[in-house]
């Protein structure tokens, strides 16, 4: 594969009527940050755009970009936001209450990362990751969390039946919309799973994306933004079946599916169902609102900032999430603008944002250089922000909320 490909078909129902919604423009990679050296050179960009697809109500990514450059190594850690550990820890007992049953049951997960979410199983039963950024497997292996460097695929599948046997759970947390051949993992996912089996899969939800979130959650890495309307479609094409379905409040709102080989599609199935049809999201227009929502964004944003700046108001970035640099770079925000964005990921730590180029600084520079504004990149981790920085904001720090609509706090 080259390094970057048009879609022609939607990933999930194989449609070739896809509608363009969105273009955020030209963008490098966004988790693509720089040292200091990379700055001499000119980084590559690559289209960014989204299109609908009116048949099953999946929205993709119109180019795709080689996972080889997006994974192979990887900045992001899960463990680096501490609302995540306790999101991942709370989803590590359900899923010892609701689907283990020995010591002996295995659980997969596709795209472990640092192993946040298996280290906290392996003393109930038997773990295995599956991650192709070696980096981050390393991390995990080494907390104790068993971890194949590999991109998940039907292959990897039969290799896993082979030495460890079928998987009472396979989970996939915020994983299923990097991959482009959604068919081979579905494939993959039905040969690995025991016959009572349940595939646990969580990404960000559409209805959200379109309604209380951000557009910020599209960047080339995550190709599919999801309905339940679509992975049906997608699970139908396996020959499995979508059991249950249950909104999460993490990045936004989240959805999690239970896919299973057989079974009935439980109540919240049929209410979520209703809810996004009353939600307008099998409409078009739907998402044309949508797009002048973002556009909007966009002008106030860079309105405020240019009037706080006359002002001569020092303004940081606060969190350098992949997100943030999606908004960074079609706000048109750069160095200029902030003067450097505090985050908790040590390796992020005097790398510099793609695009924008924005140095990224530890949290501790927040009292050192005491900003007027801090612009809320993390907007998604808000309220335990908000919280967390009680002191910095009574000495006058002001927060700025870029999405879903600008408000300063
Ligand atoms: P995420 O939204 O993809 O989990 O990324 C969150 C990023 O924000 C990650 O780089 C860590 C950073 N972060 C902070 O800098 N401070 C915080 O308080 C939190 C919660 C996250
Ligand atoms: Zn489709």
């Amino acid at each position: 594969m080259s390094t970057i490909h048009k879609r022609k078909t939607c990933r999930a129902c194989l449609s070739k009527k896809l509608l363009p919604i969105l273009s955020l423009g030209k963008q490098p990679l966004a988790n693509a940050f720089l040292t200091k050296a990379q700055l001499k050179k000119r980084e590559a960009t690559f289209p960014l755009a989204i299109e609908f697809c009116p048949k099953c109500t999946m929205m993709q990514l119109s180019h795709v970009v080689d996972p080889a450059i997006l994974f192979a190594n990887y900045h992001y850690l899960t463990s680096a936001s501490a609302p995540l550990i306790a999101h991942f820890h709370a989803f590590a007992e359900k899923i010892s209450a609701s689907y283990i049953s020995t010591k002996e049951d295995l659980v997969v997960e596709i795209g472990s990362n640092d192993g946040t979410l298996l280290s906290a199983l392996k003393d109930s039963c038997r773990v295995l990751g599956v991650d192709p950024a070696k980096n981050v497997a390393k991390r995990a292996q080494a907390m104790g969390v068993p971890t194949v460097t590999a991109f998940f695929s039907e292959k990897v599948a039969r290799q896993i039946v082979k030495k460890e046997g079928n998987a009472q759970v396979i989970v996939a947390n915020n994983v299923i919309a990097h991959i482009d051949d959604l068919d081979d993992v579905f494939m993959g996912v039905r040969e690995l799973l025991s016959g009572s089996g349940v595939f646990l899969f969580e990404a960000h939800w559409l209805g959200n994306l379109i309604g209380k979130g951000g557009f910020d959650q599209i960047y080339h890495e995550h190709l599919s933004y999801f309905s339940l309307h679509a992975v049906q479609a997608l699970a139908a094409r396996s020959d499995m079946i979508v059991t249950d379905v249950e909104i999460v409040p993490i990045h936004g709102e989240s959805i999690r599916f239970a896919i299973q080989k057989s079974g009935v599609p439980s109540k919240r199935v049929l209410a979520l169902r209703k809810k996004e049809i009353s939600l307008g999201m099998k409409r078009t227009a739907t998402y044309r609102v949508f797009a002048q929502k973002v556009a909007r964004v966009r002008t106030e944003l860079r309105t405020l900032i240019d009037k706080l700046l006359k002002q001569k108001k020092m303004i940081v970035g606060y969190g350098a999430p992949a997100k943030g640099n999606t908004l960074l770079n079609y706000v048109g925000l750069t160095a200029q603008h902030l003067a450097y964005i505090s985050d908790t990921t040590p390796l992020k730590w005097n790398h510099y944002a793609p695009g924008s180029r924005i140095i990224i600084r530890e949290p501790a520079m927040l009292s050192i250089e005491q900003p007027d504004y801090a612009l809320l990149l993390s907007w998604n981790y808000a309220k335990e922000i908000l919280a967390k920085e009680k002191e910095l904001r009574t000495k006058g720090v002001k927060f700025i909320i870029p999405v879903p609509e600008v408000r300063i706090v």
